[in-house]
């Protein structure tokens, strides 16, 4: 199928045979690793993902580290408004802030249709350079944001409790919200397209704020758009992982979006997932990040739970319920690792 060395995640995701379960972590490549933050002590967050050498060699740090079987390329959701105007700044503790956030239709206007090979060709770069130093060793994955979860930051300007202005959108000017997100939803295919030509192996897309939407108005606002990029992508080959945080109400409905799989966050037993839609798609996840401050025996025992509830047989890739928290001790990820490529070679006998 491919010339990689490890191709243990690229055949779960196709529900095909594999000797263990594959494994890798949501922000694997992150702060919690000294040598990330060796880099971004010389760097800040935005010079790191646009200088494709600095993107690359962190992207390859858990690989090295740790010992995943994916690789993630390191960038950030925010690049695509950023690309389409949006002035992006990152603070220092707080995290992203888009200071001119988008309220009404002058503001929707001013937004421009992106051309990846020029507005994002850094990210662009760093795929093909990451590939390459990568000499076949994992897959990589390319990844986006939802339009759902970037419209929340377009809207909201950063983080927020409740979402009130992006609400506020969605249900006092349905069509504008509509417009917006169609807008990005083009920005995104092109985006995914161009990375899936530079290299990448695999797509992720993030919709880590579809859970702030009640059942129908995920779908509505969030899930319609998810099912157009991914109709859009043209190598069909090419695996599609959606990850959507707090949607439990809706996997039925996942299972049929075109993804081949499911990430799942920690709110629920996987076991009980793949009997509802598993032999729809592969199921990736979804062991609780805290874990990962336990000792190693624990971390192992809570592996083996997580390879138990899911069972035998390919379809599983094992991941975080979320990302890798920035505190947590090297050594535990590595643990889990450790734990996982051991414990379900026995999952995979048959
Ligand atoms: O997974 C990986 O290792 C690849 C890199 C990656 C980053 N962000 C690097 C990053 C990925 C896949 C993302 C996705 C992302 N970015 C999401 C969706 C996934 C999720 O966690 O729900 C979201 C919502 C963002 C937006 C974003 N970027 C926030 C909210 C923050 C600040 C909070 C935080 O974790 O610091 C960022 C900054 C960011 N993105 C960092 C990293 C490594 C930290 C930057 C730093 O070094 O200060």
């Amino acid at each position: 199928m491919t010339d990689l060395k490890n191709d243990l995640f690229l055949r779960a995701c196709k529900r095909l045979p594999v000797e263990r379960t594959p494994i890798w972590v949501m922000r694997q490549a992150g702060r919690y690793l000294p040598e990330y933050r060796a880099i971004r002590k010389k760097a800040d967050f935005l010079t790191m993902c646009k200088t494709p050498e600095l993107a690359a060699e962190i992207t390859l740090q858990p690989i090295d580290l740790i010992g995943v079987d994916a690789a993630i390329i390191f960038s950030d959701i925010l690049v695509i408004p950023e690309a389409m105007g949006m002035h992006l700044e990152m603070h220092e503790g707080s995290g992203p802030v888009f200071p001119n956030p988008i309220r009404n239709e002058a503001d929707a206007k001013s937004l421009k249709d992106i051309d990846p090979s020029i507005d994002l060709k850094y990210v662009l770069d760093a795929v093909a350079l990451t590939k390459k130093e990568l000499n076949q060793r994992v897959p990589l994955i390319g990844f986006s944001g939802s339009p759902w979860t970037l419209l929340s930051y377009m809207v909201e300007g950063q983080g927020s409790k409740n979402f009130s202005n992006v609400k506020n959108l969605i249900y006092s000017d349905p069509k504008l919200a509509h417009n917006l997100l169609d807008k990005i939803a083009n920005a995104v295919s092109l985006y995914l397209n161009a990375k899936i030509e530079a290299g990448a192996n695999a797509i992720q897309i993030f919709d880590t704020w579809g859970g702030i939407l009640s059942q129908n108005d995920f779908e509505m606002f969030s899930l319609r758009y998810i099912e157009k990029i991914i109709s859009e992508i043209k190598q069909k080959d090419i695996p599609v992982i959606v990850f959507a945080k707090g949607v439990h109400f809706s996997f039925s409905r996942l299972a049929e979006c075109g993804a081949d799989v499911i990430g799942l966050d920690w709110s629920m037993k996987i076991g009980d997932i793949r009997k509802e839609i598993g032999d729809k798609v592969a199921l990736q996840g979804n062991m609780d990040p805290t874990i990962l401050y336990a000792g190693h025996e624990r971390i192992r025992e809570e592996a083996v739970n997580i390879l138990q509830s899911f069972g035998n047989g390919s379809g599983h890739i094992f991941n975080l319920g979320h990302g890798i928290l920035p505190d947590i001790p090297p050594e535990n990820l590595k643990a889990l690792v450790k734990s996982v490529k051991e414990e379900s070679v026995a999952f995979h006998s048959q």
